[in-house]
């Protein structure tokens, strides 16, 4: 198994793309905290795990709060004894709108969940963390383009990007890794309201590939990123977007 005797957190992982992941997670051997602020989510995360024979627990975590992420990191280690993998996953996008009619508690929630997340997250996971240890952090292909209309979604994730690179070679000398990931469309929650638009036949045959993409297909990717396969591997950001930035 990929992932054999392997602690994970995943922050998000009521979520689609979370949930899946912790689903995988769990397939090759790895022991998950599902953090998520819906807790009827989460756990419905943690059942899935467990009817497949898997180990998981909830914790309730704002990924805005520090003491959630501290108290995180720490029953993390209560339960299972360390942290070798951290998957910072959670986020959330807005209505598209330009940027003077974007308002300001917007533009902040969407950087504090989305970028100060994944800082919090490493801030109090790190110091937990030993030789071998990866964290993935969740940006997006919004992150590389500039998308017009997602002016703080954008920014959030090229942010992402920019501290993943940072963190990587903070961590290097200790064996941690760090990776991001930057997905392109994905059929989650998420985009929901996109699929009962006109935008989502354009969107679905805006790739190489012409379709939208799955969870399970960012889950496998995050899988390879934070199993030891990808031990020279930090500082990268992976695109899984079935070709939508070369066209
Ligand atoms: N779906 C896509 O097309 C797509 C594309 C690129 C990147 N992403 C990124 O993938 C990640 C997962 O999104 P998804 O598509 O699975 O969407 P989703 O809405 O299914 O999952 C997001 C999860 O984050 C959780 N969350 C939101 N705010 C939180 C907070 N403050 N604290 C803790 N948890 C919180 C939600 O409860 C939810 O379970 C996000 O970071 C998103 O930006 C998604």
């Amino acid at each position: 198994m990929r992932l054999e005797n392997k602690v994970a957190i995943i922050t998000g992982a009521g979520g689609d793309i979370g949930r899946a992941t912790a689903l995988r997670f769990a397939e090759e051997g790895c022991r998950i905290a599902v953090a998520d602020i819906r807790e009827e989510a989460g756990a419905h995360t943690v059942d899935l795990i467990k009817e497949n024979g898997g180990q998981a627990f909830f914790v309730r975590t704002d990924v805005t709060s520090p003491e959630d992420i501290e108290n995180m990191v720490n029953v993390t280690i209560d339960t299972f004894g360390k942290l070798d993998i951290l998957f910072n996953n959670a986020g959330v996008n807005i209505d598209e709108s330009k940027i003077p009619d974007v308002s300001l508690s917007d533009w902040q929630r969407v950087m504090d969940i989305n970028l100060n997340g994944v800082f919090l997250g490493m801030k109090y996971a790190i110091p937990k963390m030993e030789s071998g240890s990866a964290i993935v952090n969740t940006a997006s292909i919004a992150g590389i383009k500039g998308q017009k209309l997602l002016s703080a979604y954008t920014a959030s994730k090229s942010s992402v990007i920019a501290l993943t690179k940072a963190a990587s070679t903070e961590f290097g000398r200790e064996n941690i890794r760090v990776n991001a990931i930057a997905p392109g469309v994905i059929d989650t929650d998420m985009v929901e309201d996109w699929k009962n638009s006109n935008k989502w036949s354009a969107l679905s045959t805006a790739n190489a590939l012409r379709r939208v993409g799955k969870a399970t297909e960012i889950a496998n990717a995050v899988l390879f990123l934070s199993s030891d396969e990808a031990s020279f591997i930090t500082g990268e950001t992976l695109i899984i977007d079935g070709g939508t930035l070369n066209l």
